[in-house]
């Protein structure tokens, strides 16, 4: 019991460069949240963040590529069931119905105002889509209901103790999790970070969503995880537990995401 506790203690604390990370890094990293997770802020700022991850994504070809890749590792699956949880917009389920004829989608997040919001558009309307309210944290779907989870550009929003409980919960209620995110960048491609991200939002954003999605643009590339994170939460979830990285084609506009598959013990 005592092992356990230090263990839990010891992610609990763990740098988001990894246990390794230099002084520096642990420098740049932060526990402000952004506004997508605040409580104190309106439904209405949370939404233009999510409708500037929408233009970015449409724009750069982001949700169709997640998508492809998501698809890429339920390739030998015949009739993939599949779970997005923190789906925001839902584009990404969206476009794996488009590319797949018969794969069935479950369109999630933990803002209600997101699901409803999916719900009354084209996800509400087709037959092999669903929509949820589920925290990753605690998701409320039965073991090995589903052939894949997929959580994109959000595994940062949460703190390591919330994303191993993450990890362990995809992978009850799924053979694999895939996790696409933003890489953790040196410490100076985190400083650089607004003004990398500047020209592309003033080119592709609604006006309304620049300040906001920049705002949380700026706190996510603090709280990206590093590779070497990635492994020791998993691991963490279960010490048996096999972590592969993908390598996705580079999409340009500087967006370099990371794709991990963690596949629990049962399925390897
Ligand atoms: C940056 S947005 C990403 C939206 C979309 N997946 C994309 O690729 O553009 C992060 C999303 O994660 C959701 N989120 C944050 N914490 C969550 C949790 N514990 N469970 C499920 N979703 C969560 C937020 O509500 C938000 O919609």
């Amino acid at each position: 019991m005592a092992d356990q506790n230090t263990a839990e203690h010891a992610i609990a604390l763990m740098p988001r460069g990894g246990p390794d990370a230099t002084w520096l890094d642990r420098l740049l990293q932060t526990n402000r949240l952004e506004y997508t997770d605040r409580d104190d802020v309106s439904d209405e700022i949370k939404q233009r963040v999510i409708a500037g991850l929408d233009a970015i994504g449409d724009r750069t070809g982001l949700h169709e590529q997640h998508a492809r890749t998501a698809l890429q590792v339920v390739a030998d699956i015949a009739n993939p069931r599949i779970l997005e949880i923190g789906a925001g917009h839902g584009r990404l389920s969206q476009q794996i119905l488009q590319l797949h004829p018969s794969a069935t989608v479950t369109a999630s997040d933990l803002d209600p105002t997101s699901v409803a919001k999916m719900a009354a558009g084209p996800l509400g309307s087709n037959p092999r889509a669903r929509t949820q309210v589920i925290d990753a944290t605690a998701i409320d779907a039965a073991d090995a209901s589903y052939d894949l989870v997929v959580f994109a550009l959000a595994f940062h929003h949460l703190p390591p103790a919330a994303a191993c409980w993450a990890i362990a919960e995809a992978t009850r209620v799924a053979s694999r999790f895939l996790v696409i995110d933003l890489r953790r960048e040196s410490p100076l491609g985190i400083l650089l970070m607004p003004i990398a991200m500047l020209p592309m939002s003033l080119a592709v954003m609604p006006p309304s969503s620049i300040q906001p999605t920049l705002h949380d643009g700026v706190i996510s590339s603090l709280r990206a995880y590093s590779p070497s994170a990635l492994v020791t939460l998993g691991k963490a979830a279960h010490p048996k537990m096999t972590i592969e990285f993908l390598q996705p084609p580079h999409i340009g506009f500087g967006l370099r995401p990371i794709t991990a598959v963690f596949s629990g013990p049962q399925h390897t």
